[in-house]
């Protein structure tokens, strides 16, 4: 198993992953490829930070990381870093792979200095690799009122004292722009989308219920 940056030419394969990973696991079919696509021009991607994993000779996981804004109560906004999608490909997951994926971006987003990320996502996957509620280190969630316990919303520095050494004692995230390309563009998504192979949406159990 090998884990390294994503080249230019894996582009497409690595969409074509990260379709398969999300489709009709939070919303009836999936948008994060598309977002991915889109994100690589954004100037909030991090490029450095792009790995792909390889087995059995071929792309079966990937992640990105992204900066990001936390905004403090006097409005003065911080730069911060955020990360995902991180994809496993289907045939591969619940088998390790994506916790070594991201561990290993973990480092070496720390290496660069990232001190702090938040992000959505399932705590009993990202506790694994250090995460925990936000709202534990007094990180507000754009969405739900100061304070609020938010199951989804987590959180880690990964330089230890980073928020006390940027003067951060309570803030708010809200998710970089770039992360709502398709509800902003729907047209535009759906003619993307039409370009894969065409695969059944299905509403399932354990979806996200407002999308
Ligand atoms: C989420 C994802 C990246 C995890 O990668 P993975 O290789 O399947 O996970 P791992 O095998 O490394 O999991 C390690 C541990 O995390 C926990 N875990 C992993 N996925 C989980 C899930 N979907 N729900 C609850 N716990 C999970 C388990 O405790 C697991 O250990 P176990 O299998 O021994 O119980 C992958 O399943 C995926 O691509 N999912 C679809 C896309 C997605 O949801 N991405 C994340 C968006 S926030």
């Amino acid at each position: 198993m090998t884990i390294r940056l994503e080249r230019p030419e894996e582009y497409r394969t690595v969409e074509e992953l990260t379709r398969e990973a999300f489709w009709n696991v939070y919303r009836p079919g999936c948008t994060e490829h598309y977002v991915l696509n889109q994100y690589r021009n954004n100037p909030d991607f991090i490029p450095e930070l792009d790995f792909v994993m390889e087995e059995d000779g071929k792309l079966i996981g990937h992640v990105m990381f992204s900066k990001a804004e936390l905004v403090l109560k006097d409005g003065t906004r911080k730069q911060s870093w955020t990360f995902g999608p991180i994809s496993i490909h289907p045939d591969y997951k619940r088998k390790g792979y994506g916790l070594k994926l991201l561990n290993y971006a973990l480092d070496k987003a720390r290496e660069m200095g990232v001190g702090f990320l938040c992000m959505e996502g399932n705590i009993d996957f990202y506790r694994h690799a250090g995460f925990d509620l936000a709202c534990k280190l007094n990180i507000n969630y754009h969405a739900e009122p100061a304070g609020a316990e938010v199951p989804y919303f987590l959180a880690q520095e990964l330089i230890s004292g980073w928020l006390k050494q940027n003067g951060i004692n309570e803030a708010t995230y809200c998710p970089p722009k770039g992360y709502f390309v398709a509800e902003e563009n729907p047209q535009a998504f759906e003619a993307y989308d039409s370009t894969f192979p065409k695969k059944e949406k299905l509403r399932l159990p354990g979806q996200l219920t407002t999308c």
